[in-house]
């Protein structure tokens, strides 16, 4: 297994949820941090939490689901390390809850606009400099969600968030650039409320994992969190 020490890590939505623990968990392993939110303000609790890490972290701002907010971010991460190793795309909204024939086209546009193109437009500005680089790790957050048709907009984005994995996985192949997505497993946080099945902390180790594969490993493919949940049965 490869190591992330003094690797940079830009992780998207890390001032709460999913993100700020895979921030920390990458920050424990000797990573550097660049960590977002859609004001840098948000980012203080995850600062506080990261206090005692010896690592570098810089913040960035702007929202993933529009272009100035995009450039926003790109920007400041050239004005910081201008590097990015690890790509974790995992900010998103959950769409509002209606009856699939009520979900009207700007829903769609809204849910789209963050959750697939925020993502591929970090990974169009990101990734060529890893590709040059040769060392990258790439993880998009996807989601288990079926059969809720109330919330398609989030489940079709989280779908589409899969096939692009796979295409620029494909895009890729032979590099040491590797493209993979994340099933967190329904999680306690503001997206997944209370009466989600784990606690946040549960995403690690396995959120790790995606990050920390050998050249030559897995590409394309969906890793599961919840299969390397401390203290989950072994099949
Ligand atoms: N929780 C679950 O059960 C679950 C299950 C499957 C998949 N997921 C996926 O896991 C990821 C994280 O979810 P979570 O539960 O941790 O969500 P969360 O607690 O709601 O946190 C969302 C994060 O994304 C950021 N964000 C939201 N909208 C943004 C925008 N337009 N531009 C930039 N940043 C934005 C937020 O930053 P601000 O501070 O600026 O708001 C926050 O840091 C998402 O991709 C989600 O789809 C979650």
């Amino acid at each position: 297994m490869a190591s992330v020490d003094g690797k940079w890590a830009l992780i998207t939505g890390s001032s709460r949820g999913i993100g700020q623990q895979i921030a920390m968990g990458l920050a424990a392993g000797g990573c550097h941090v660049i960590l977002h939110a859609r004001r840098v303000e948000h980012l203080d609790q995850t600062m506080a939490l990261l206090s005692a890490a010896s690592v570098n972290i810089h913040r960035v701002a702007g929202d993933v689901g529009t272009a100035e907010g995009r450039s926003a971010i790109v920007q400041g991460v050239r004005e910081g390390p201008n590097q990015v190793d690890i790509l974790y795309n995992n900010a998103a909204i959950m769409s509002p809850w209606k009856e699939l024939w009520d979900i009207s086209e700007a829903d769609w546009q809204q849910t789209f606009a963050v959750n697939l193109f925020g993502l591929v437009e970090l990974c169009r500005a990101l990734v060529p400099g890893m590709w040059s680089r040769n060392f990258g790790r790439v993880i998009n957050v996807s989601s288990g969600i079926k059969d809720i048709p109330q919330l398609a907009p989030y489940s079709v984005s989280k779908a589409a968030v899969e096939k692009y994995t796979a295409d620029l996985a494909a895009e890729l192949r032979g590099s040491n650039v590797l493209v993979n997505a994340l099933d967190p497993g329904w999680l306690k946080t503001d997206l997944g409320g209370p009466g989600a099945d784990y606690e946040v902390e549960t995403v690690l180790p396995g959120a790790l994992v995606p990050a920390l594969l050998d050249e030559g490993g897995e590409s394309g493919t969906v890793f599961r969190a919840q299969d390397y949940r401390v203290g989950r049965a072994r099949s």
